[in-house]
């Protein structure tokens, strides 16, 4: 037996939130709690929340992307039940809270990263596969883009980048080729960002149907990290979030890459060395085979969860 079910894949398009049985069970929800939602999406976490507070409960959710803030509106509003959102960075949940008169939630969740819905639209310029201008910038409404940043940052920092945030094994040659070209034009959209990268690694551009994974791949992470300052927003959000649960409450964060689950492994642990946490995950929660393969983004992803020292 191989243990895998034969749970129907999705249709490509169809939103699967990660690791939700896990969550649930992780934050332990009972009716008339707060919970939040830090990394909102397309609420695809938030309204099995919403729905287990119930009637009495009430859901936060924030996310920097007013597209799907939009979208999660329409999809909580159908529950008929109580929820707020923000249109805000994580990294300034305190502020978020307090404008809503919240001094501390029962129960947070984080499901780190970018949405299907940013990598498909191509216009969002996150995807290696989709020719576009080279935005990546979840809050699009502010901030640089992966272009402007291109132009600006340092050789030496961006070989770094793509060392720390991509695991990219030739990163400095992809640095040194990005400084070489840019000194000619711009390197501003996604098409010329893959080409340049198959040029440092000494290969063609894959053509479509290529099925390991993309010479690409890890330098459109690093640089997507980068613009979106991810490991940042989360060492903040981390740092403050024992003052921003009450008594008891739980926390469950899903990570997608080694950097982001190593920092809050250590923050949880910090966090129950100093008495802030009671409890916390010893392992990473995985999906299991069933998940993996029904739904192939949850096959890198890490759960931790947490619980704040007190009594519910
Ligand atoms: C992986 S998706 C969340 C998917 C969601 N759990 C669901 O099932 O629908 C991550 C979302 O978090 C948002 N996000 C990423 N970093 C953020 C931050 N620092 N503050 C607020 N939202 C953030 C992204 O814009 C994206 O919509």
């Amino acid at each position: 037996m191989s243990g895998r079910t034969s749970r129907p894949r999705p249709k490509s398009r169809e939103h699967v939130p990660v690791l939700l049985e896990e969550v649930r069970e992780a934050l332990a929800l009972r009716r008339g709690d707060i919970v939040a939602d830090v990394t909102l999406g397309l609420a695809g976490h938030a309204v099995p929340l919403l729905k287990a507070v119930g009637k009495r409960g009430r859901l936060v959710g924030l996310d920097l992307d007013p597209e799907n803030l939009t979208q999660a509106q329409l999809e909580l509003a159908a529950t008929g039940l109580r929820f707020d959102l923000q249109h805000a960075n994580f990294a300034g949940l305190p502020r978020a809270l307090a404008t809503l008169g919240i001094d501390g939630v029962d129960a947070l969740v984080a499901d780190l990263g970018v949405s299907s819905t940013q990598i498909d639209q191509a216009a969002r310029g996150f995807s290696y596969l989709r020719p576009a201008r080279l935005d990546m910038r979840m809050d699009p409404t502010r901030g640089r883009t992966a272009g402007a940043l291109l132009d600006e940052i340092t050789e030496a920092n961006l070989a770094t980048a793509l060392r720390e945030l991509g695991d990219e094994p030739d990163a400095a040659a992809i640095a040194r080729i990005i400084a070489m070209a840019r000194l000619s034009r711009p390197v501003d959209t996604t098409s010329r960002l893959v080409s340049l990268v198959c040029q440092a690694k000494g290969i063609p551009v894959p053509s479509r149907g290529w099925g390991r994974l993309h010479p690409a791949a890890l330098t459109f992470q690093a640089v997507r990290m980068l613009v979106n300052r991810e490991m940042e927003n989360l060492a903040a959000l981390l740092a403050f979030l024992p003052s921003c649960l009450r008594p008891g409450g739980r926390v469950a964060v899903i990570s997608f890459h080694s950097g982001e689950d190593r920092l809050v492994k250590t923050s949880f642990k910090e966090g129950r060395s100093q008495g802030l946490y009671s409890k916390i995950a010893e392992d990473p929660v995985l999906p299991g085979d069933a998940e993996q393969e029904a739904n192939p983004r949850s096959w890198s992803a890490r759960m931790r969860w947490a619980v704040r020292s007190g009594v519910r």
